[in-house]
């Protein structure tokens, strides 16, 4: 089996997706699956940056550091160097379907989707709000972590 490439976007990558990425690493590390995970943004606001503050404060809360991840925008080529692209809400999808050139490898799909009981749901964006949406953030990206690697380890058993 190829080690599954999985991507996961957000608007500005430094709230949402860089969360997601840690979570799903964790989950995938706990379940002794290799992956290789990345995150971008739709947008090009924060490119090279630091995740979010109350992004790296709630991810040092779950023991994981998340301070050398740096945001980059989205791009054609990660739909055929990935083999999951997810985003986080319906904007964020509409987005990622722009940039999709169509004759890629990857699956699309808004995370929750994949959870069983939370199709249609948005990750929602914690970016205009305090510290506590980012524990929000985290429970609702570790679900869809947790769900990824229920896939994955159902589809090589
Ligand atoms: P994210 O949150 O998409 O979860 O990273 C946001 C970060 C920055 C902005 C919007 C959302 N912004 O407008 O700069």
């Amino acid at each position: 089996m190829s080690t599954p490439r999985v991507l996961f976007v957000c608007l500005g990558n430094i709230c949402r997706s860089p969360l997601a990425e840690a979570a799903f690493r964790h989950t995938a590390a706990e379940a002794g699956i290799e992956v290789e995970v990345d995150s971008a943004g739709t947008a090009d606001y924060h490119v090279g940056e630091q995740p979010d503050p109350r992004s790296i404060d709630e991810a040092l809360r779950h023991g994981i550091d998340i301070r050398s991840y740096r945001g980059r925008q989205l791009r054609a080529q990660d739909f055929h160097e990935f083999d999951y692209i997810l985003g986080m809400d319906n904007s964020n999808m509409a987005n990622i379907a722009r940039v999709d050139p169509g004759d890629g490898k990857a699956n699309v799909a808004m995370l929750l989707d994949i959870v069983p009981g939370q199709e249609g749901r948005e990750v929602g964006d914690p970016y205009y709000g305090g510290a506590d949406g980012f524990s929000v953030t985290w429970s609702e990206v570790s679900a869809g972590a947790k769900a990824l690697v229920a896939i994955m380890l159902d589809e090589h058993s």
